[in-house]
């Protein structure tokens, strides 16, 4: 038998790729399962930025190799969105990046960051894919824990001062998978005051910048003086629906950028050039906030049909998650339990071992499959609550 690298005893596989293949043996002996795990936006891209690609992908020009940092009209799109959002200015020669999507970019990025035995701050709950870096390159994954209360914000009082000291990386996320918070901007502030006293890359994760409901999606660049120790991801999947399209972009410090950057220029070959145009059209012309309706109708439906059944959650104010405390508090066996009756939830221990008490329910499937998914998703509650029920 050849022999696998000792690395991958820490890499468990990929979890919604467990859950997909689950499904598939069920569906493939004909039982209906309705998946509330994954995140996979259904809403359809906006057909002016399909028809750019079209019409990109048919330019003589389209098939050669990018330039490795991405194209230029494309950098500069980026640097126009972060001055019209956030009122940041970035050079779109030294301070930004195109990536094939964030989540590659935000696993390359330890490679030129940490060193074996190096810490890796990560939110529990959180991403699973940041836990991951850490572990891939020998790097010692420490968790962070967001407090529930009031904001699910990073709890850094407890944190251990040795860990603090030896951070060379710390990944946030706001707004939030999978608790849907934003954050404050004193938050913000510590979070930056953490990263300059500590020498660590703060890596800001805004996969959701584009889908909030109640409140601002900010970025920490906004803070004064912080870009030094900042590297921001954005990503087209999840506000503009192009998740299969596998574009993103880093931005921040230029010689952070330019690190990562020597990374990806090693691994990989950028983004497909038609891709890149299609991806500045709609930075330029496609309206998310269209999106972001429809999502907070089925965040409501959810969170109104999850109260009848006597379920109660604090409104997520954004991203496309309902984070549910399971009766009991094993998120593993209620997300068992609901696959065998027919609805598939992310279980919260993928999220980090403080979560397992939870369970993620994802908005991007129709009214109707939602609707179909909480009616048996109730069923199981009510079961997995009927031992508390008998024992007081
Ligand atoms: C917080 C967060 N970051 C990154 C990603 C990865 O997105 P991409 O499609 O850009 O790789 C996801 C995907 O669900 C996510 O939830």
């Amino acid at each position: 038998m050849p022999r696998l690298a000792d690395r991958m005893v820490q890499l468990t596989p990929y979890v919604f790729q467990s859950i997909g293949w689950e499904m598939a043996q069920r569906r493939a002996r004909g039982e209906d399962v309705v998946d509330l795990g994954i995140s996979d936006p259904d809403l359809a891209p906006s057909p002016r930025v399909v028809a750019a690609l079209a019409a990109a992908a048919a330019r003589a020009t389209s098939h050669r190799y990018p330039p490795y940092r991405g194209a230029s009209g494309l950098r500069q799109a980026v640097a126009a969105w972060y001055r019209r959002h956030f009122d940041v200015v970035l050079d779109p020669e030294r301070e930004v990046w195109i990536t094939l999507g964030s989540k590659e970019a935000l696993v390359h990025l330890t490679l030129a960051l940490v060193n074996p035995g190096d810490v890796v701050l990560v939110p529990d709950p959180g991403y699973p894919s940041y836990r991951m870096a850490g572990a891939l390159f020998g790097a010692r994954t420490v968790d962070v824990p967001l407090s529930p209360a009031p904001h699910f914000l990073p709890d850094l009082s407890r944190l251990a001062p040795g860990d603090a000291a030896q951070a060379r990386v710390w990944y946030v996320n706001y707004p939030n998978n999978p608790t849907g918070a934003v954050a404050t901007p004193a938050a913000m502030r510590d979070w930056v005051a953490f990263c300059q006293r500590h020498d660590t890359v703060l890596v800001s994760d805004l996969a959701y910048a584009e889908l909030v409901y109640d409140g601002r999606a900010a970025s920490v660049l906004e803070i004064p003086g912080a870009k030094p120790w900042v590297l921001e991801s954005l990503t087209w999947s999840k506000g503009h629906s192009l998740q299969g399209w596998r574009v993103g972009a880093l931005v921040g410090s230029a010689e952070l950028i330019q690190a990562v950057g020597r990374v990806e220029a090693n691994v990989n070959a950028g983004v497909f050039l038609a891709i890149q145009d299609a991806a500045a059209e709609a930075l330029a012309h496609d309206h998310p906030e269209t999106r972001a309706r429809r999502y907070r109708a089925r965040r409501d439906l959810v969170v109104s049909r999850l109260a009848d059944a006597g379920i109660a959650i604090p409104v997520p104010p954004a991203a496309v998650y309902c984070w549910v405390p399971v009766p009991g508090g094993d998120g593993d066996a209620l997300a068992r339990t609901a696959l065998a009756a027919g609805v598939a939830v992310a279980p919260g221990s993928a999220f980090g071992p403080a979560s397992r008490g939870y369970i993620r329910l994802s908005l991007t499937h129709p009214d109707a499959v939602l609707a179909r998914g909480l009616d048996r998703l109730a069923a199981v509650w009510a079961d997995a609550r009927e031992p508390a029920t008998l024992s007081t």
